[in-house]
């Protein structure tokens, strides 16, 4: 059965937590999505991961549109979330509704931006024509220059700052809210003032539910890690194995073996 928007508030009234990875392509789309996980976002963390930018930055919507093309390809019942890049939604709310549609005429379900009360018109402009947004707030990498770098957000006071931002996204019809790198307290506190769901990354254990990047969850992306990544495989030495054992098969003439051959 599909997941829609409204099992998330579901899941949170009954304090069900769940999780959100990130997809770039249909393959690895599908993989996830038969093994039941809810929500997939193609998140511009594809410069990084993918297209090998050094930030986000870079990510353009034409890059973002034909990853979430391939993801929606490959997934049948996940909520597919397709991240506005920046550039695409700041300058004006219409902007930010043109290029919410090109997601959604791309095959996404939901669009994600970035920042709080500075994003409030487009998201109100977004949703009231039935998109379905997510917000992003805390270290949003788009903003990694003002912030002088990738550092924990809204310690002591600036902690107030945040929560007033996550309620005025929640105001302006978001449906959750990615909560990045910031005290674990303070991912409770605004986990618990908020009707919807909060999905955290490095925001503690008290968030409605989980997100990570595929690749740094299968072990892919090299170090060093933020200090939230748990590596749950690890890609990187299965890939170069594989690699190297397929280049001795060819050295020692064990590949191609008959089964291997037309004739
Ligand atoms: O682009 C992305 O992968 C993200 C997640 C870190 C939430 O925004």
């Amino acid at each position: 059965m599909p997941v829609t928007i409204h099992d998330l508030a579901a899941w949170k009234a009954r304090g069900e937590r769940f999780i959100m990875l990130t997809a770039y392509d249909a393959l690895t789309a599908r993989v996830l999505d038969e093994a039941g996980v809810p929500l997939l976002l193609v998140g511009d963390s594809l410069g990084n991961n993918v297209l090998g930018y050094d930030s986000t930055v870079p990510v353009t919507m034409e890059e973002s549109l034909v990853f979430t093309a391939a993801v929606a390809r490959g997934a049948k019942n996940a909520i597919i979330v397709g991240d506005l890049p920046f550039g695409s939604f700041q300058a004006s709310a219409g902007d930010a509704m043109r290029n919410a549609a090109r997601l959604v005429k791309a095959g996404a379900n939901a669009v994600k931006l970035e920042g709080g009360r500075r994003s409030v018109k487009a998201v109100r402009k977004i949703s009231a024509a039935g998109v379905p947004v997510m917000g992003h707030l805390g270290l949003t990498p788009q903003s990694f220059n003002s912030f002088g770098g990738f550092r924990v957000q809204g310690r002591g006071e600036r902690g107030d700052v945040l929560l007033a931002d996550a309620l005025a996204l929640q105001d302006a019809g978001c449906f959750a809210i990615v909560l990045e790198a910031i005290p674990a307290e303070l991912g409770e506190r605004i986990t618990e003032a908020l009707e919807i769901a909060t999905i955290g990354i490095g925001a503690g254990p008290h968030c409605d539910a989980q997100v990570m990047v595929i690749t740094d969850l299968l072990g892919l992306t090299p170090d060093p890690m933020p200090r939230f990544v748990k590596r749950y495989a690890d890609l990187r030495g299965t890939i170069a194995e594989a690699a190297q054992l397929f280049a001795k098969d060819v050295a020692e003439g064990h590949y191609p073996a008959p089964e291997h051959q037309y004739h």
